[in-house]
């Protein structure tokens, strides 16, 4: 089914997935211009679930209260300029979902199963008709297994620490050492928790980064892309 949809509109679903820091989603944003695909950032999502829930104090740990708040939340991921706004019922959320608090404890939050599958339908409703560059941690594995093409993407976690660094604000007053400390215990829940864990697809394609310009590897996806088009016949 999904190969003659891909037929259809010459399209196919890109999955880059990776720990946090590791550029998925500068990298997904521009694989996804090149090609005018789709970009979904799916973190975006889990972080907007853990704003609202922090929003109304509701803790990880109240699942069936968690469980009915999500069938009430509208998210929607709008694509502009600076890559995508994200909408919780409406309301513009794109600039608290990335707040250190949110960042915290996201992770528990999207431990949860129920939540994970409301989201994971979603995120496949996204793209089904094809043509998305989708980034996560279960993408390639859960969301969409039969991605077309699958990147498995890396860096050191002291490199991590050092581009999130780069990007932070004037007034966050966070030290390198503290960023490699938040990213490590982050990747730690991604990995250990039950449900759809951080791990690398059997047929994705593993780019360590540590040491490649975003350029290089975008450049890489892209011509990954163009390849595959040309197997398969797209
Ligand atoms: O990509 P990000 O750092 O914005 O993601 C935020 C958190 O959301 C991440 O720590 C784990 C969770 N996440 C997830 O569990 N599954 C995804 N597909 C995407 C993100």
């Amino acid at each position: 089914m999904t190969s003659q949809n891909a037929a259809e509109n010459g399209k196919m679903n890109v999955a880059i997935d990776g720990p946090a820091g590791a550029g998925k989603s500068t990298v997904a944003r521009r694989v996804a211009s090149k090609l005018s695909y789709v970009y979904v950032d799916t973190g975006a999502m889990y972080r907007a679930v853990t704003y609202y829930m922090l929003r109304h104090e509701i803790e990880p740990e109240e699942v069936d209260t968690v469980l009915t708040h999500i069938k009430n939340l509208e998210i929607e991921l709008i694509p502009d300029e600076s890559g995508q706004k994200v909408f919780l019922n409406g309301e513009d959320v794109s600039g608290p979902i990335r707040s250190r608090e949110v960042t915290g404890i996201v992770s528990m939050y999207s431990q949860i199963e129920e939540l994970r599958s409301h989201l994971v339908e979603m995120q496949r409703e996204m793209a089904l008709r094809k043509g998305v560059v989708m980034d996560g941690r279960d993408i390639g594995t859960t969301v969409l297994p039969d991605a077309e093409v699958k990147i498995f993407m890396t860096a050191s976690v002291r490199e991590r620490a050092l581009r999130r660094f780069k990007e932070l604000e004037k007034t966050e007053d966070l030290t390198l050492e503290q960023l490699e400390r938040d990213i490590a215990a982050r990747d730690k829940l991604d990995q250990e928790r039950e449900v759809s864990p951080l791990r690398q697809a059997e047929d994705a394609i593993v780019l360590d980064t540590t040491s490649m310009s975003i350029d290089e590897v975008v450049e890489h996806i892209v011509t990954r892309c163009m390849d595959v088009r040309g197997d398969v016949g797209l």
